[in-house]
């Protein structure tokens, strides 16, 4: 079941206006719909998709009202969905559409399709660096940071989920679609890679209360730590509320800084995550701050040295 990883995620959302400023100002990529919805995209063409929420063209919401309505996993080829379809039909719905795509629901009655991936290739550089000792990663008088750099985000990474029941979600996707546990922490649940991709994780899952349900968090590959910091610096300028980060954490090593999002949800730059044979064996930590990050930064405004007049000498 060669699934890469989610194209899209969904929402139908409260306030339109408000999502438009905070995705144009994470710096996806705006694209009108048919049918009134707006995708907002990264460099390989996935990201969110916003509607209103009570669009009819919604899958039916989950009852905790949440704005995520659907995860749109794209995988290599037809044959996968053939499979998938053949999988999750013993036991529930799958309505097949005329583009070839199925839709279903899983254990705990998240809204789910799968497609051919609309993913494109890219070709970016990713961040370099120049440390003694090894080939220098840029060339000489090219510098590392600038003022306007762009900041695009290129893929959709991963979602993390609110569930009520570890055990279930985590057998669902193990045993009927066949992602791989990565790594585990304890009493919060695990981290998933479906087979078709090398990254860590696309799936994480958090144990909480069934009045919770949804989404906690969905992520966007950036070139390096220095696109995340840029990005995240311009999304506080701009106003927005950081959540989370700067920092790096400890599974999966990448780079992160989440925001406050106007979907419900906080939405994640992240960069340099691990990437997994399938000879990997999977950690587990407590579950608990120490275990959820290498290092967390704090950000405060700028300053400068020698910026600021020296105060008067005292008498
Ligand atoms: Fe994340």
């Amino acid at each position: 079941m060669k699934i890469i990883g989610p194209d899209y995620l969904v929402f139908g959302v409260d306030d339109r206006a408000a999502c438009d400023e905070f995705l144009t100002a994470f710096s996806l990529t705006r694209e009108d719909l048919p049918g009134g919805a707006t995708l907002y995209k990264a460099a390989d063409e996935t990201g969110l998709i916003i509607r209103d929420r009570d669009d009819p063209d919604l899958p039916a919401p989950l009852p905790t009202g949440a704005q995520l309505r659907q995860q749109v996993h794209g995988v290599v080829e037809q044959a996968d969905i053939d499979e998938i379809e053949a999988e999750l039909s013993k036991d529930r719905e799958v309505k097949r559409l005329e583009d070839g795509s199925i839709e279903s629901v899983d254990d705990q009655g998240f809204a789910l399709k799968f497609q051919v991936t609309i993913r494109k290739p890219i070709s970016m550089k990713s961040e370099k660096i120049n440390a003694p000792g090894d080939t220098p990663g840029r060339g000489l008088d090219e510098i590392g940071v600038w003022d306007d750099m762009p900041t695009p985000p290129r893929a959709l990474s991963h979602a993390v989920l609110f569930v009520p029941e570890i055990k279930g979600a985590e057998d669902f996707y193990v045993n009927r679609l066949k992602f791989v546990v990565t790594d585990r922490m304890e009493e919060v649940g695990p981290f998933l890679r479906p087979q078709a991709t090398r990254d860590h994780h696309t799936l994480f899952f958090i144990r909480v209360p069934d009045y919770m349900q949804g989404l906690e968090h969905a992520a966007f590959h950036m070139a390096g730590p220095t696109e995340v910091m840029v990005a995240g610096t311009r999304m506080v300028n701009a106003g927005f509320e950081s959540f989370w980060g700067p920092g790096r954490h400890k599974f999966a090593s990448n780079w992160f800084w989440y925001f406050k999002s106007p979907m419900g949800t906080n939405l994640e730059f992240d960069a340099d995550m691990d990437q997994h044979s399938d000879d990997w064996v999977p950690r587990s930590l407590e579950r608990g701050a120490e275990n959820s990050q290498m290092f967390l930064l704090q950000h405060r405004e700028k300053w400068s040295p020698g910026g600021a007049r020296p105060a008067a000498k005292p008498e």
